[in-house]
């Protein structure tokens, strides 16, 4: 059966200006996204620090902004000053977070060093774990200062003359977690939240800070986390962080796929919640979100259980996308440009081997997985503003969720570029979608490109020996006749309908 869906675009009617920042993703000391995943110096590829060059190729085309480092769990339980300095005396550690060996080959600087390779800004966390707010000056000291000073003549004397000059930095993470490593009360978190904002702020002015939110939207904690930690930080915070994994183990698609509503009311709540807070503290600041982990996550989770206490770089959260999960990617992708005037920055977690769109194998290849592809292109395409859609769709209910509708989609205006993108989900398992969309005040748009990603198999996934199975194409049908865009959306696809003024 074919369905029908229509949807206006004025480019008049914006929502806001997307902060590219929205594009990050996420580098943990965890499984093999560090060793064997950007640092293997013994890769026939590596470079002369010893990163793969096969690795940054993959994560160029990707173009993330910023990546967050060095965790997550991890820095937790991090001291940086293991991680700096000449390798062979660096300590290697009992991990905690993930119950391994951290080596400690990689640390700040070569971090630092691997983010310009790939153009990326780096999002720095500091432990607020087992340490606080001293541990976190003296690292903005080490990272930013200039000289002149213990800790800046400390970063000089390891080779790096320049500051590093990191803006946004993490307090924390998921504080709300009785996983976490010395987890806290929202009361004892947002005191010394706000310490260590205080004191990194005057070590350096012009650097950001997030405050750490709900580990996801499921914690008994969440929304009075929120409120109590915004409480004690509002004056010295920019950003309130939201993680949120989604998984599909109870192996139903049509739920799987309409998780975006969760995603969505999820996002909703925390901008109310800051905004309940501004209201309270008759404040003019606006707190915004950074969605700093978001994914997939649930296929590694029995291999995990299955992995030797304190080994280096084990395979761990080594998830294998599907096709429906780079689906669900696409539309949480969606979602946050629809909240583009509050959401300024969010990270895929991760970006190699952990939980990752780029695999790897230890001496040999790279691939893409599922997720690799959505991401890319709204990475690509959604550069500009978001335009405010009005979409009539069908819709559907699932087993958590109501009038889930079938089309999801966020259009991009790049006015310099004079591009228009369109990002278009159609989730009707069984039926394809004839799409209109009027765009009538785009006068002379033509259609550039309609891409397609789509399977016959909503399991099927991508592997070293089949790295293409699931792969998008350019085969999509979309076409303007007197200003209105006319495609089929096939059942069950992702689409990028590419539309601009030039013709090249
Ligand atoms: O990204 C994997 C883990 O997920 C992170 O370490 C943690 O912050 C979250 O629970």
């Amino acid at each position: 059966m074919i369905k029908k869906a229509k949807m206006i675009l004025n480019k008049d009617y914006k929502i806001s200006d997307i902060d590219p920042r929205i594009y990050g993703s996420f580098i943990e000391h965890l499984g093999r996204a560090v060793y064997g995943g950007i640092y293997e110096p013994t890769h026939p590829k590596a470079d002369e620090h010893g990163f793969r060059t096969d690795v940054i190729e993959l994560v160029k085309e990707l173009n993330v902004p910023i990546i967050r480092y060095p965790g997550g769990n991890f820095v937790s339980g991090y001291n940086w000053e293991d991680g700096v300095g000449p390798k062979e005396n660096r300590p290697r550690r009992t991990e905690l977070a993930w119950g391994t060996i951290e080596t400690n080959e990689m640390g700040t600087n070569e971090f630092a060093d691997w983010a310009k390779k790939v153009n990326t800004d780096v999002m720095m966390a500091v432990n607020l774990g087992t340490r606080g707010a001293d541990a976190a000056r003296n690292l903005v000291e080490y990272c930013n200062h200039n000289s002149g000073t213990y800790w800046s003549d400390l970063r000089r004397k390891h080779g790096y003359a320049e500051p590093h000059n990191i803006k946004t930095w993490c307090l924390g993470n998921e504080m709300d977690g009785p996983w976490q490593i010395c987890h806290k009360t929202a009361e004892e978190y947002g005191r010394l939240a706000a310490e260590t904002a205080k004191v990194m702020k005057w070590v350096d002015p012009s650097i950001e800070v997030v405050a750490c939110g709900s580990s996801n939207s499921a914690m008994p904690t969440f929304a009075e986390w929120e409120a109590t930690v915004l409480d004690h930080t509002y004056e010295y915070v920019d950003y309130i962080s939201l993680h949120q994994y989604y998984g599909n183990a109870e192996n139903n698609t049509a739920n799987f796929i309409a998780k975006t509503e969760d995603f969505d009311r999820f996002i909703k709540s925390v901008i109310a919640t800051c905004d309940y807070v501004k209201a309270k503290k008759r404040s003019k600041k606006t707190i915004n979100l950074s969605i700093d982990e978001w994914n997939v996550w649930f296929h590694s989770n029995e291999a995990d259980k299955k992995i030797e206490k304190w080994s280096i770089a084990p395979h761990q959260l080594e998830d294998v996308y599907n096709f429906e999960d780079s689906l669900l990617v696409g539309g949480m992708l969606i979602t946050m440009l629809q909240h583009s005037d509050r959401v300024k920055m969010a990270c895929l977690a991760q970006l190699v081997n952990v939980i990752a769109p780029i695999m790897t194998t230890n001496g040999g290849g790279t691939w893409r997985q599922t997720i690799f592809y959505p991401f890319m292109h709204v990475s690509n395409y959604g550069r500009g503003c978001v335009i405010n859609p009005i979409i009539s769709s069908p819709t559907y209910d699932s087993k958590d969720f109501t009038d889930v509708p079938v089309l999801q989609s966020a259009a991009v205006f790049n006015e310099e570029k004079e591009q228009l993108t369109i990002f278009a989900l159609n989730k009707a398992i069984n039926d394809n979608l004839e799409f209109e969309c009027d765009i009538r005040s785009f006068e002379g748009y033509k259609v550039l490109e309609h891409i397609v990603l789509t399977h016959n198999d909503v399991k099927a996934v991508n592997t070293e020996s089949n790295p293409f199975n699931v792969k998008p194409n350019s085969n999509g049908n979309a076409k303007i006749v007197d200003g209105i865009i006319h495609a089929n959306l096939d059942k069950i696809s992702w689409n990028v309908i590419r539309l601009s003024k030039k013709i090249n």
